[in-house]
């Protein structure tokens, strides 16, 4: 069992009540009901903690929580144990409520406060908004009307899902508008790529190994790639992906994330901000990204039909809510130069796509060759080192390396060390929200994004939206099932590199 509280030295008092605008929505449902439960499970569910689930749909509290129960059952990731489930079942609530309607948000505090009485929650709060984008201002006024925000004597967190804008004039104003209501201490924006524990690995790898941090830079990298790839279309979401397509779903959130913890510098303490403010760093240090630049390093994808796994898909354009003209980006190959002292001149290949051949989130770190002047003289070919860092659906650590061929009298062969294990049936990691959830409550924000980070980020991605709006790309360009446009393998191969399927 997790003990997070012996993990991180805190017996501080966590009581709080959770309060999820969108309680009866598919986030609700599906990720953050059984990470509660599994959370309960393992331990970390302080005592006086209460969930109020907020929606407008009519049912009575029963109905709710037998659905909840429902999908608690079919998403965790542990099996159901009733005695477990009771305890969260009498923690949760349902409130209906309208919530574009300022009028009810009294009505709402005051609810809130007879729990406090009840349940020794003590007036803290988390504001979670599982909500669509558009709505995140107007809960935040409401709660800023209210005076639900600010109280004396206890603290209130507000978590904002993604996406934080669609640009960065949009997060901005969204950002101002969250920053007149709670402090930047008191925002928790989402990146739930973050509460993944291989992600959270990056850091231990590179700040608690010698042999990798010595030569962790521009000397001894040849390059390194970052790839997300998924086998599954937009599905039903294909009106929310017509608004965002890969750049803002994938690109300025996750992979900026990770590209910041794969370079950033060692930072001076295990602190927050000091962790954020490294993070920040490598953002910035992006080579200028211009339309020139970009011509040269980035490929745009959309899939057409293809079959995945043996079975036949539809297109981009033939999915639900898609126009058949639709000139959204399903994939991106990119190339990246970090221009700083320990990275300039190391390319970064990032990769990400819908309805690719493969599902995978990998870091594959090719180190450079050595001369060929031994055994790889004449007749072997050399094989790079590689150190892979597996995210999902795998988890651990590949490490490819040179020996001989025992079987030969000259041979070489490279001998492929691995860690990863499958998540979640053989090692049953805690999912993403179950690590980010519990950090919430213990007020550790190093798990989420600052705004200069998610400003920083959108600064790029925002560069790379407009080229694409610009550039008059053909598609679809790559067939479902494959890995993506022909142009995204030319990106690499013109400088004689490949990318890695470890
Ligand atoms: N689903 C995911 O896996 C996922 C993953 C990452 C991020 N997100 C983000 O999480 C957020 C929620 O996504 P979702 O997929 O859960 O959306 P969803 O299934 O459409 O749920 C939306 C929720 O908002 C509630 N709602 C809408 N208007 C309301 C109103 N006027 N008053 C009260 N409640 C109202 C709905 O309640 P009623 O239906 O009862 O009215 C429902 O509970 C979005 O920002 C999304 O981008 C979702």
């Amino acid at each position: 069992m997790m003990d997070y509280n012996k993990m991180f030295g805190g017996d501080k008092d966590l009581s709080a009540i959770l309060v999820i605008f969108g309680g009866t929505g598919d986030l609700t449902h599906r990720k953050l009901m059984p990470a509660l439960y599994n959370m309960l499970l393992d331990g970390l569910v302080p005592e006086h903690f209460r969930v109020v689930s907020i929606g407008r749909r009519d049912k009575t509290e029963e109905e709710y929580k037998k659905e909840i129960h429902a999908s608690v059952a079919k998403y965790s990731r542990n099996k159901v144990d009733e005695s477990i489930w009771s305890k969260l079942n009498d923690m949760i609530t349902y409130y209906r409520f309208d919530f574009r309607e300022y009028d009810g948000y009294s009505m709402l505090k005051e609810y809130l406060e007879d729990i406090d009485k009840r349940a020794e929650t003590k007036g803290n709060r988390i504001y979670y908004m599982a909500v669509a984008p558009e709505y995140f201002k107007t809960i935040v006024h409401g709660l800023h009307m209210a005076n639900m925000a600010k109280t004396e004597g206890s603290w209130s967190r507000l978590v904002i899902e993604k996406p934080f804008g669609k640009d960065l004039n949009t997060a901005s104003q969204l950002n101002h508008k969250l920053l007149e209501v709670f402090e930047e201490k008191d925002i928790y924006r989402i990146d739930h790529y973050l509460g993944k524990e291989m992600i959270q690995n990056i850091m231990v790898l590179r700040f608690s190994n010698s042999i990798f941090e010595s030569i962790w830079n521009n000397k001894f990298i040849d390059n390194i790639q970052i790839s997300l790839t998924e086998k599954l279309g937009v599905g039903t979401r294909g009106g929310y992906y017509e608004n965002s397509g890969a750049m803002r779903d994938m690109i300025q959130n996750h992979i900026m994330q990770i590209l910041s913890l794969v370079a950033m510098e060692p930072p001076v303490n295990l602190k927050t901000d000091s962790i954020r403010t490294e993070k920040l760093k490598v953002i910035e240090a992006i080579e200028d990204i211009s339309p020139e630049f970009l011509r040269e390093n980035v490929v745009f994808g959309q899939y057409g039909k293809g079959v995945i796994d043996g079975n036949p898909v539809v297109g981009y354009r033939e999915e639900i809510n898609v126009p058949e003209d639709s000139g959204t980006e399903t994939f991106v190959a990119l190339k990246l130069y970090i221009n700083n002292f320990r990275w300039a001149g190391t390319p970064f290949y990032i990769r990400t796509g819908k309805r690719l051949g493969t599902y995978g989130a990998e870091i594959v770190i090719q180190f450079k060759d050595l001369p060929n002047i031994l055994y790889f003289k004449d007749s072997n070919i050399q094989e790079p080192n590689l150190l892979v860092i597996r995210i999902q659906p795998n988890v651990g650590v590949f490490f490819q390396f040179n020996t001989k061929d025992f079987n030969s009298h000259h041979g070489i062969v490279p001998t492929k060390m691995d860690t990863s294990h499958v998540n979640p049936t053989q090692g049953n990691t805690p999912e993403a929200y179950e690590r980010l959830i519990y950090d919430i409550l213990r007020g550790d924000s190093t798990l989420f994004s600052r705004w200069d980070e998610v400003e920083a980020a959108w600064t790029i991605a925002d560069k790379i939206i407009r080229y694409r709006e610009q550039s008059n790309v053909k598609f679809p360009n790559y067939d479902a099932g494959s890995m993506g446009p022909i142009k995204a393998f030319e990106l690499l191969a013109k400088e004689g590199r490949k990318w890695w399927n470890i």
